[in-house]
This record gives C-alpha cells, sequence and structure tokens, in this order.
C-alpha cells in the first residue's frame, strides 16, 4: 500500500486548467485500490498571499466543493484542511532547526519574489515565504508520505523536504520517510481565454462552475483571429479549437475540425459548441458544486471527518519525532 499525497493552495475558485490538469488526474490515482490517498487544503500556505478571512474561508470551500464535487471518495481516503492539523507547525518548528538558511535563499518562491520585487524591496516579503519550504516538508513528513505527485514547478520543494527528513535522519537516527516525487512533466497544459497557459495568475481562466450567462460571456471572451465568417480557418492555430479538442471526443472533435476547415463556420459558433460542450459535460459536478457552497455544513463535516483521520496519522508521526527531539 502505497500513501499518497498532495497539497492543493486554496487561492480560489479552481478553473479549468486546475480541473483537467490537477484535480481529475488525482482523483484516479486515489482510486488504485493499492493506494491511500491523502489530499489537503493547504490553506496555511495561503495565508502568505491572502491576509483577508472571508476570502481565505471562501476559496477553501470553494476548493472543497470542487474536490468532492469530481467524486474524490472521501471515505477510502482523506481529505483535510491543513489549518485543522495544529500539530504540523510543532513539526515545521523542529524541522526550522534542520534547515540551513541558503537552502531557503535559493528556493525558487522565494528567489523568484525577490527578483520581481529588487534586492532594496525585502522587507515586503514576508518570512512566511521564506519558509514556505519548510511548512510543506512538515506536510509530508507528518503522515509517512510515499509518493507526492506535483507538478514541475514543486519539484525543488520536494528536494528539499527530501534534503530536510535525510538530515534529521542522518543526526537523531531514522525517523521520516523519504517521500519519492511524482512529477507530472507529461500533464497536459490547459490554454487560457488569451492562448496562454491558463492561470489565475494571469487572469485568463474559465471558471467552469459560474452560472449559465456568466460562464457562455467568459468563454464568448475567448481570444480569436479576425478571419471572416465566410473564409476557412485553421482550427490547430485557435483557442476555442484547443479547448474543444481537450475536451471532446474523436468524432466530435473531427467534426469540428472539418467545420473549421470548410468555411462559412464563424468563432462565436465554435464558441457556441465549446460552451454546450462543457455545460453538458460537467452538468453533474456544476450542479454538486452549487449545492455544496449552498450547504457548508456538509462541507465542515467532510472536512472534520478528514482532520480526525489524518490528526490521528499525524499524532502518532510526532510522538516519534519528539521522543528523536528528547521531549516525550
Ligand atoms: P494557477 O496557475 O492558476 O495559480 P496553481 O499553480 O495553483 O494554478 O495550480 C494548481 C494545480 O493545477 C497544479 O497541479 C497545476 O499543475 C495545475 N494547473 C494549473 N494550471 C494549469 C493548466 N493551465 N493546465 C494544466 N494544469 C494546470
Ligand atoms: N506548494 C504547493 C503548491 O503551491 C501546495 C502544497 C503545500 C503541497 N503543501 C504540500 C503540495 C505538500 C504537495 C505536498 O502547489
Amino acid at each position: 500500500m502505497a500513501r499518497i499525497l498532495t497539497g492543493i493552495q486554496s487561492t480560489g475558485v479552481p478553473h479549468l486548467g486546475n480541473i483537467l490538469g490537477a484535480i481529475k488526474p488525482a482523483i484516479a490515482l486515489s482510486k488504485d485500490p493499492r493506494n491511500e490517498s491523502l489530499f489537503f487544503i493547504a490553506d496555511m500556505h495561503s495565508v502568505t498571499a491572502i491576509k483577508d478571512a472571508a476570502v481565505l474561508q471562501e476559496n477553501t470551500y470553494a476548493v472543497a466543493a470542487a474536490w468532492l464535487a469530481f467524486g474524490f471518495d472521501t471515505d477510502q481516503n482523506i481529505f483535510y484542511r491543513q489549518s485543522d492539523i495544529a500539530s504540523v507547525c510543532e513539526l515545521s518548528w523542529y524541522l526550522n532547526c534542520f534547515t540551513p538558511i541558503p537552502m531557503l535563499e535559493n528556493a525558487h518562491s522565494y528567489k523568484d519574489k525577490l527578483e520581481k520585487l529588487g534586492n532594496g524591496n525585502k522587507s515586503k516579503i514576508n518570512a512566511g515565504l521564506f519558509t514556505y519550504p519548510i511548512l510543506m516538508a512538515a506536510d509530508i513528513l507528518l503522515y509517512d508520505a510515499d509518493i507526492v505527485p506535483v507538478g514541475k514547478d514543486q519539484k525543488q520543494h520536494l528536494e528539499i523536504t527530501r534534503d530536510i527528513a535525510n538530515s534529521f535522519n542522518h543526526k537523531l537516527g531514522d525517523t521520516f520517510v523519504i517521500p519519492s516525487s511524482k512529477i507530472q512533466e507529461e500533464v497536459m497544459t490547459v490554454p487560457g481565454t488569451d492562448g496562454n497557459k491558463m492561470s489565475k495568475s494571469y487572469n485568463n481562466f474559465i471558471d467552469i462552475f459560474l452560472p449559465d450567462k456568466k460562464l457562455r460571456k467568459s468563454i464568448m471572451g475567448i481570444a480569436t483571429d479576425s478571419t471572416p465568417l465566410e473564409e476557412p480557418k485553421n482550427p490547430d492555430t485557435c483557442n476555442v479549437f484547443k479547448l474543444f479538442h481537450l475536451l471532446a471526443n474523436e468524432e466530435q472533435t473531427l467534426e469540428m475540425r472539418n467545420k473549421y476547415e470548410g468555411g462559412n463556420y464563424g468563432y462565436g459558433h465554435a464558441k457556441q459548441a465549446l460552451y454546450e460542450l462543457i455545460c453538458e459535460q460537467f452538468s453533474e459536478e456544476r450542479i454538486k458544486f452549487q449545492q455544496l457552497m449552498n450547504d457548508k455544513a456538509t462541507l465542515d463535516a467532510e472536512l472534520k471527518k478528514g482532520a480526525e483521520k489524518a490528526n490521528a496519522i499525524a499524532s502518532e508521526v510526532l510522538e516519534r519525532v519528539r521522543k528523536k527531539i528528547g521531549f516525550s
């Protein structure tokens, strides 16, 4: 039995890119009976960026609702909120004491921010961002995780986790399971409405959970060129077609390709077809998401159930660590 663990930041409502690139593949992985999955909402990490209680709380619920709407099985697996497991902070402190400062100075999360702001603006960077990789190491080591599936951008954080765990094990004796990363190199990149990678930071995302009218409007806003309606169009350079292709079956894709190449088919028609496909394909998930967002008590109950299961594992591991440190 392999224990799979991954964290999802609560920085907004998960968009189509998050759904196709992270949520659906992770749920598929969790269905393998040889795995036990721990998926959690990294709401403490989000505090490095979000300083508004209502926003943070709503984002956390939205992330939970999205994972549940897409069918994550919380009876077979463990789904929890990081901030419900206070012991992660205690472990994080111990790990701080095994982390050399240059390791953090070299972390991309901090370095990129410093580069963006300029060296003279260090005071604008909070220490939470600096020690972000240590909290992430605690997230992983607290549950004896074997495998951590993450995107390429998180690879360095995994290496830091392994380095800290090895340093602890070396100095105080075998304590932590050394996790392997599962870097999703091949994961599809879902394009955004402007053709760049769909991302919250570029504001080019499609939120499939929006009400019909707003969803349609955001799809109608996808950037296209100005080829006139009657002329043939190249599907392979069109953002609408790329998104359609990611969701449609072969037959639907071929039909759409023929329409593009045949002329007398406008981008407005293609956008309408994409909108209809999204509505059809995610009809259940969209309803479920809204139901859950209107029923925070169910979300709270799910997260509480997960927190109890997560805490049971965490307290055992933490006890092991405390003994090694000299506290017991
Ligand atoms: P964002 O760029 O919107 O801030 P995150 O960095 O929070 O998204 O990503 C959360 C997860 O969703 C990661 O596993 C990431 O690989 C995946 N993801 C984000 N955007 C896309 C995309 N456009 N295509 C595929 N996967 C994506
Ligand atoms: N830093 C990760 C991200 O931004 C989220 C995260 C927090 C995480 N703790 C984790 C991922 C532990 C995997 C394991 O995507």
